[in-house]
């Protein structure tokens, strides 16, 4: 028997309606905010990765899964901003559209040490904001990303936030570390010495114990913000207050790519444990020259779907549509059935049948396991009236009905004031709930 490669999961049938619901709820609330969807190749050039994560980043270092040929080297995309600017470059949008919001839903790739909320394959949600510089923009993108997570009913999450300054701000605040951190190179665990060297700020999110108490010990507060850098995050922080989005001042926190710029963020959840970030994002304003494009600010962020179904707990609202269960009692009337059943879908009615000839009380059985709304029965005695039994499956009721009343009978369910997904299959694991704040 095949196993599928560790890190990677099948998403079943009876799950796939939870991630439907979220890619729904984010498609909607990134339309509110005018965000059109973009979908690049899953597969880029492995070199446009190294050049907008950084040489020395963790992913580029360890977790690139490449794919060599004969034209070069490829690699599955461990993350969307690289693809989504390069995407942005080559077809010139920004000559066409100059400022341009695109959000996005897929599959990444990151070669890791798979363990809970932490996989090889996962997905992520995420949108980028490219061409705008002003601090308004970042205030906007965490307030979508807030909207979206309140919106999946996720709570107690909290917002991290931080600026990196500008480029200059960077190398500044490089080498104020390395100054002090080489001081007590002697208590860093062998990963950070070499950090030390070539990407110092990885220092800060070092998970070991006796580099945690280092950092702990430095005074980073705003540290090497040059007066342009000061003020933009100043205004960031005064547009999240006017939106009244809590967040905390993370002066530690630095990410694990390279491209970003000024405003940093991290959105953590206390349920998650060791892996515990939601999502993050922040603002890459030389990432597009980099990659050969106009000198555009610009900001996004990223959530994990994996992460987010973890973390909903609440028994779901959603399911399929309305669903009519096709009874047909006897070999000869089946083929009654097809048409039917084609008449009714053609009427935009969702519908099924029995294909393994059972007897109604497993028919009606395996109705009701699918979450039937109504069933119809059609044995001789209806065939010979023109009429077919049909049974409402939450009342228990069953009256006949004749057959040329059917479809109208049906479309007056279907055009009733409930929404077309309200009904309360679970998904089988990681419960997922239906939008509660927005
Ligand atoms: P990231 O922090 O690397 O950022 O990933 C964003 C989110 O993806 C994480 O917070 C986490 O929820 C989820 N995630 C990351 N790695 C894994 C994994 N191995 N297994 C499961 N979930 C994972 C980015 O990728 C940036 N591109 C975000 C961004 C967009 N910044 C600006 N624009």
């Amino acid at each position: 028997m095949f196993k599928k490669i560790a890190g990677t999961k099948d998403i079943l049938p009876q799950d796939t309606f939870c991630w439907q619901e979220i890619e729904a709820i984010s498609r909607r609330i990134f339309s509110l905010y005018n965000f059109q969807e973009i979908r690049p190749p899953l597969l880029e050039e492995a070199v446009l990765f190294n050049r907008s994560l950084g040489e020395s980043s963790e992913i580029i270092q360890k977790q690139m899964f490449l794919v060599k040929n004969k034209d070069g080297l490829y690699a599955l995309r461990p993350e969307g901003t690289a693809g989504v600017v390069r995407a942005y470059i080559e077809n010139n949008l920004y000559k066409k559209s100059g400022f341009s919001k695109f959000y996005y839903l897929g599959p990444m790739f990151r070669l890791e040490r798979p363990q809970k909320g932490r996989l090889r394959q996962f997905h992520h949600i995420g949108c980028e904001a490219i061409g705008a510089s002003g601090a308004v923009l970042d205030a906007e993108i965490i307030a979508i990303s807030d909207h979206l997570l309140s919106a999946c009913g996720i709570a107690e999450y909290k917002i991290k936030l931080n600026s990196l300054g500008c480029a200059k701000d960077k190398l500044a605040l490089s080498a104020a570390l390395r100054k002090e951190l080489t001081a007590q190179a002697g208590k860093l665990c062998p990963d950070c010495r070499v950090r030390l060297k070539n990407n110092v700020l990885r220092i800060l999110d070092c998970k070991v114990e006796s580099c945690k108490e280092v950092v702990s010990g430095l005074h980073l507060e705003g540290a090497c913000l040059c007066p342009e850098c000061g003020a933009h995050f100043q205004q960031v922080k005064q547009g999240l207050e006017a939106l009244s989005i809590n967040y905390e001042i993370s002066p530690r926190l630095v990410r694990g790519l390279d491209y970003y710029t000024r405003t940093i963020f991290e959105i953590t959840h206390p349920s998650l444990g060791a892996q515990d970030a939601l999502g993050a994002g922040g603002r890459y304003d030389n990432l597009v020259k980099e990659l050969g494009g106009p000198d555009a600010g610009a900001v996004g962020f990223a959530l994990g779907v994996e992460r987010l179904l973890l973390v909903t707990s609440h028994k779901s609202q959603v399911t399929s549509k309305k669903l009519v269960y096709l009874i047909t009692l006897g070999e000869e009337l089946k083929k009654c059935a097809l048409p039917l059943l084609n008449k009714l879908r053609k009427e935009g009615i969702a519908c099924d049948t029995d294909y393994e000839n059972k007897s109604l009380k497993g028919a009606l059985r395996r109705a009701n396991d699918l979450g039937a709304a109504f069933v119809l029965i059609i044995g001789e005695d209806e065939l010979q009236k023109g009429v077919v039994m049909l049974k409402d499956m939450e009342s228990g009721k069953q009256r006949e009905i004749r057959q040329e009343d059917l479809i109208r009978e049906l479309s007056k369910t279907y055009c009733s004031s409930e929404p077309e997904n309200l009904s309360s299959r679970p998904c089988s694991k990681n419960k997922f709930s239906g939008e509660s704040r927005t």
